[in-house]
């Protein structure tokens, strides 16, 4: 038995939100949530703004949201978001923003009691009255597939890492999902949320979770990437291969939607917390290593996923990691035998190919990382 839930509506392709403005319209005062520079940079908050003047429908723009946003801040979004009377939100950027938005969404419709931590933590049990407002999608980077998934990744301070809440409700209603917005992104911010999308792909295709219809979209997503990645190695990125990038990124979105992401993901995220290592980076500081101790259970796949990806071993996949993901991070022992800790605990290690032991953690950081 298998099932395929993704109740997104997508509009894709070169002006998917101009040539379908009504389609914005999911109520009469719209919250428009992003960062500080993404939604204006990418142009896609300028698209935005026509839609909404064109269709007669006032707004306000917090773009106070930050890399890897808090709960915090998401409470404190939706304080001005009731402030203001809104009626539905729009999330414009990459994963920080469109996550943050899924939560200010919640949090708009269901008032946190003042400095009650009780209270905040709810959104992770699904505890919350009334459902959460409508909300579109505008992604402007190629990774976190966040437009189509229920997921949302805040940082918990109290828990030194990040972590994530989802709900059957905290699906985006619409996503405008146009490879032109990626065109503004420093070119490393887009190697490293392409690196994000594979490691969707690939969590996804070797997760214990996975389906057919997974399957066969993980392995799309691999080929489409495989066939642009030179693209992004040699800095020649056009329009046509955004675009191809971003669709990449959506379907990697829709794989994880249904099986979640593995081991991979956890320990990419105390690299985020303590050495403020980008998410994609920090998946692909790992995922190499993954990939070895994936093969040893499940060969058949390892061979498929490098396949579509046109690589003839995992030295070549790590390789293209290494050549992607330039940077002078350095990392000791004690810190990553720390890690390991908490990463073993972690509910998506239930779902990674291989069984996840605190040993396993700590040796896979090592080989990884040292
Ligand atoms: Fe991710």
């Amino acid at each position: 038995m298998y099932k395929f839930f993704m109740p997104t509506r997508v509009y894709y392709g070169k002006n998917a939100l101009i040539d379908n403005v009504g389609e914005l319209k999911l109520g009469s005062r719209a919250f428009i949530v992003t960062g500080k520079n993404s939604g204006r940079a990418s142009g896609a908050l300028f698209d935005v703004e026509n839609a909404l003047g064109l269709l007669k429908i006032p707004y306000e723009i917090y773009d106070r949201i930050s890399n890897n946003p808090t709960i915090e801040e998401c409470v404190e979004g939706a304080r001005v978001a009731r402030e203001f009377g809104t009626d539905f939100i729009i999330g414009i950027g990459g994963g920080s923003p469109l996550d943050a938005a899924k939560a200010i969404a919640v949090y708009t419709a269901n008032e946190p009691v003042e400095n009650s931590d009780f209270e905040m933590m709810d959104i992770y049990n699904g505890v919350y009255k009334n459902r959460p407002l409508p909300m579109a999608a505008i992604p402007t980077t190629a990774g976190t597939g966040s437009e189509v998934t229920p997921y949302s990744v805040l940082t918990l301070h109290s828990e030194k890492s990040k972590r994530t809440f989802s709900s059957p409700d905290t699906f985006y209603k619409v996503a405008f999902v146009d490879g032109k917005y990626l065109l503004a992104l420093p070119l490393q911010t887009l190697r490293n949320t392409v690196v994000d999308a594979i490691s969707h792909l690939i969590e996804g295709y070797t997760n214990k979770r996975s389906n057919p219809i997974t399957d066969c979209i993980a392995l799309e997503g691999l080929k489409i990437i495989g066939d642009n990645i030179s693209a992004l190695l040699e800095d020649k990125l056009e329009e046509e291969q955004a675009q191809s990038l971003i669709y990449a990124s959506t379907l990697a979105g829709i794989v994880i939607a249904q099986t979640g992401t593995t081991t991979v993901h956890s320990m990419g995220y105390p690299l985020t917390y303590f050495k403020n290592i980008p998410h994609g980076m920090a998946n692909g500081l790992i995922l190499g290593e993954y990939l070895e101790e994936t093969e040893k259970v499940i060969h058949e796949k390892v061979e498929n996923v490098l396949s579509a990806m046109k690589l003839k071993s995992i030295t070549e996949f790590k390789e293209m990691l290494k050549a992607l993901l330039p940077h002078s991070f350095t990392f000791k022992a004690e810190e990553t035998d720390e890690w390991a800790i908490t990463t073993s605990k972690a509910k998506n290690t239930l779902v990674s190919p291989f069984e996840v032991t605190l040993e396993k953690e700590r040796e896979m950081f090592k080989k990884a990382l040292l």
